[in-house]
């Protein structure tokens, strides 16, 4: 995150002295840092080494879930026909990933009893459908449906939902962190005026006092594809402050604020948030194009250099047919892609989109799993011969 946060108790100087009231034991300073110590990063302040650990063990690997002989196609699957009960990490379907990403989704059924960390991974995480708080070592935030909840690597959490009955979560992660793009910064690092969004629409965690307990907890990590289960003697929020750039905030989609033009304009004008390794473009209510000729859906294109993953969130989507909320497409580099018959005509002259969806470009090839075979829309690569062959 671009912008300098100060929560709590912290010393006047970084790696001094800096005492528990008893005035005789030292809080224990951690830094939190990224791209080994060149990158942004946090220095939190526990009451307990961070460093305690009492027991180390490894959870039974999930079983493999490529689906190796997927042919190169368009692709459309139901990701709502997916439901697997179970807590913030066993209720996850992926349902595409490479070495850099993974994309999945949540039909969250139950509260975690333990706490979570994504080791390898950095998390954006859409809540479709939802509300709640978001706890970590950094404090609360309380999030509601549609918002984006953007987890950095390493950090410890719990998601907690005011209700179980229709929790929906479509989560990616990411090697590389999920960046603001420069372009939409000036050269202090300020949003720029003409960026879709402005520092406002960013929530930050809210102070919440540290917790002080000794006794058994249990901590899931998660490296690539193994989960090891830590037994920790003592609570991991015990932070009593912090100060930095490195931390979880939240971005709700509506606050997103598109651009328009004369004539139809490329996805980069959508770009929310981008990674090394893939960008994030929302799709949101906007005025369509303003030439009178001008037609608002997209032409026929080949983006040679992406795998183009759509999640569709709300609305009629101005350039498919069939799709649902919750419904995923998926147009592979390498074959041209566009809008389906009749979606050109039926959108020249109209004057705007009501349509919510995000988009997820990977610059390297997409492997798909058994999910996608088991939810797919059959006819979707075949559904540009309808109404003829023109
Ligand atoms: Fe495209």
């Amino acid at each position: 995150m671009s912008f300098y946060v100060k929560l709590g108790k912290v010393p006047p100087k970084r790696h001094t002295t800096f005492y528990k009231p008893d005035g005789k034991s030292l809080y224990r300073e951690e830094l939190f840092s990224t791209i080994g110590f060149s990158g942004i990063y946090s220095n939190k302040y526990h009451i307990y080494m961070p460093t305690q650990v009492e027991q180390i063990s490894e959870l039974d690997k999930k079983e493999d879930n490529i689906w190796y002989d997927a042919p190169l196609q368009y692709y459309h699957f139901f990701t709502d026909n997916k439901q697997s009960k179970g807590d913030i990490f066993s209720s996850r379907n992926e349902f595409l990933k490479n070495s850099h990403c993974i994309l999945s989704t949540a039909h969250i059924s139950e509260e975690a009893d333990f706490f979570y960390r994504n080791s390898h991974m950095h998390e954006l995480i859409f809540i479709h459908h939802g509300k709640g708080e978001f706890l970590s070592e950094y404090g609360s935030l309380k999030f509601d449906e549609w918002d984006f909840i953007i987890v950095p690597k390493g950090t410890t959490y719990q998601i907690y939902f005011d209700s179980y009955e229709n929790v929906k979560l479509f989560i990616v992660e990411s090697d590389t962190p999920f960046d603001i793009p420069k372009h939409y910064r000036n050269e202090y690092g300020q949003l720029t005026e003409d960026a879709p969004y402005y520092e406002r629409d960013f929530r930050v965690p809210e102070f919440t006092e540290p917790i002080d307990k000794k006794g058994e907890f249990k901590l899931l990590l998660k490296v690539s594809n193994r989960i090891f289960d830590y037994k920790l003697p003592h609570h991991p929020f015990d932070v009593v402050g912090w100060d930095g750039y490195l931390y979880p905030y939240i971005f709700n989609i509506k606050d997103y604020a598109p651009k328009v033009g004369k004539l139809h304009l490329p996805p980069p004008v959508h770009l929310f948030l981008k990674t090394q390794q893939f960008v994030v473009c929302t799709f949101c209510p906007r005025l369509f194009d303003f030439d009178p000729n001008s037609i608002p859906t997209p032409y026929y294109h080949s983006n040679c250099d992406s795998d183009e993953v759509i999640y569709y969130v709300h609305g009629d989507f101005m350039s498919r047919k069939d799709v649902k909320e919750g419904s995923i497409t998926l147009h592979p580099m390498g074959i041209p892609h566009g809008p389906q018959p009749g979606k050109i005509e039926e959108s020249v002259g109209k004057k705007s989109t009501d349509e919510y969806a995000i988009m997820v470009d990977t610059f390297a090839p997409l492997q798909l799993t058994t999910n996608v075979k088991e939810t797919m829309d059959d006819n979707y690569s075949q559904s540009w011969l309808e109404n003829g062959n023109d």
